[in-house]
């Protein structure tokens, strides 16, 4: 038994407390206290459910040299996620049962956060042919994507909505054109022309998503089942007007905005750091901007990080040839309770929500909220700030844009299930 004392509690439903969280057989056995034989002083703290990830690259199998499942799966629980969705853009590609059984299998032997892998919605993610649905959502995987690949092929995307419908799974897409985007290494516009580099434009993102939008109305129009399609790190103001208007519409559609596209913007890329490549790029205050909006609005649904490590020997080539991605697990929390709640006063029962009820919806999973009887797989959270520092992170990516940065929010004590599986109190 562990007893968390005069702990303010934050879950969807709002803040309250402080409680006295008395927590055994991986369940709140009460918000009253009780004999335990560990105890916390909760005291200035905040107690929250553990975060679900949407979206990260765990890099295995294949990329073990960038991150593997133990290093990215500590890296979770440290910043407060007990769940998370691997990307499969692996080598090979996470595209059959067996590579879902094998992830799933290594992940539950290492015990920190819990795996659910996607898997590719085309065989190989070359966007030819399908997978097949039922057996991948028979071993156990969340969702079906080709993110890291754009689908290029409607038809495809079409057909993969319907097959996955029947089985119940999430079809998530990474929209950029594909024929739009090119080169781009940064966010097309007079910026990109002054720093001479080639830029991908926010039209690339806007019209795969209006694409795929009719994509869905087709599959929704030809299906006894319902597709859904969910979008993945929306980066653009107009992208998101155009998901504002779908699900204005009743279309199911969801999307999720990543830590760095709400907390940085091109301007940083006048440093030519090879850290701020990303794809989709960094956009406009006013891009950012409508991103929070669309947090506050619902027009969001998740904040997902898009953790996507490389070697530093890859992010240290100049930025034509460095590859795309951020690792952000270890600091999204802390980076997005500091950026905007502390500073920009936004709700905090939003921001968490959008860490947890969110994206756990998105895969179909219960809320948890703090209450008796609900599963004890929670976040302990501490306001003190302090800095960034990525030599310190349990990811093998030890580099990050927010280095330095002095944040509060921090994670120091998860649960999975009652167990503790991340421990940082002073
Ligand atoms: O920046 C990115 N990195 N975007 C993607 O879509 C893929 C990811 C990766 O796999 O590194």
């Amino acid at each position: 038994m562990l007893l968390i004392k005069n702990v303010k509690l934050v879950d969807a439903l709002g803040e309250r407390g402080p409680a006295d969280v008395l927590i055994g057989e991986g369940k709140i056995l009460s918000l009253d206290g009780g004999e335990a034989e560990t105890v916390i002083d909760g005291t200035g703290l905040f107690l929250a459910p553990g975060f679900l990830d949407l979206h990260a690259h765990l890099r295995e199998p294949g990329q073990e040299v960038k991150e593997e499942l133990a290093t990215g799966l500590l890296a979770a629980v440290r910043g407060g996620y007990t769940d998370l969705v691997s990307m499969p853009n692996t080598t090979p590609p996470v595209d059959t049962p067996e590579a879902v059984r094998a992830l799933r299998k290594k992940a539950q032997a290492l015990g920190l956060a819990r795996l659910h892998p996607a898997a590719a919605l085309t065989q190989g993610q070359e966007g030819k042919a399908l997978t097949e649905a039922g057996l991948l959502k028979e071993a156990g995987a969340s969702l079906l994507t080709d993110d890291g690949h754009t689908n290029e092929d409607a038809g495809i995307l079409a057909a993969g909505l319907l097959q996955a419908s029947a089985f119940g799974l999430p079809v998530a897409v990474h929209a950029e054109d594909a024929s739009l985007r090119r080169g781009g290494v940064m966010n097309d516009g007079p910026l990109a022309d002054l720093l001479g580099l080639p830029g991908n434009p926010k039209e690339a993102e806007a019209a795969r998503i209006a694409r795929d939008l009719e994509v869905l109305r087709y599959a929704l129009r030809r299906s006894p089942t319902r597709p859904y399609l969910h979008i993945q790190h929306l980066s653009t103001k107009r992208g998101l007007e155009l998901v504002q208007e779908a699900k204005r519409a009743g279309l199911p559609v969801t999307a999720e905005a990543t830590p760095h596209h709400l907390t940085l913007t091109e301007e940083a890329l006048k440093s030519f750091d090879p850290i701020l490549k990303v794809a989709p790029p960094l956009r406009t205050q006013e891009d950012l901007e409508a991103l929070i909006e669309g947090l506050l609005d619902g027009t969001l649904d998740a904040i997902a990080t898009d953790h996507a490590p490389h070697t530093q020997a890859e992010k240290e080539m100049d930025l034509l040839r460095a590859p795309f991605g951020i690792p952000s697990l270890e600091v999204a929390f802390p980076l997005l309770y500091t950026e905007l709640h502390l500073k920009r006063g936004f709700p905090l029962k939003r921001l968490v929500e959008l860490f947890t009820d969110g994206p756990r919806s998105i895969l179909g999973l219960k809320p948890i909220h703090l209450e008796e009887g609900a599963e004890a797989s929670l976040v302990l959270l501490d306001p003190k700030e302090r800095p960034v520092e990525p030599r310190n992170f349990a990811s093998k990516a030890r580099f990050s844009p927010w280095a330095g940065w002095v944040l509060g929010g921090w994670p120091v004590l998860t649960l999975v299930e009652g167990q503790v599986v991340h421990q940082a109190l002073e």
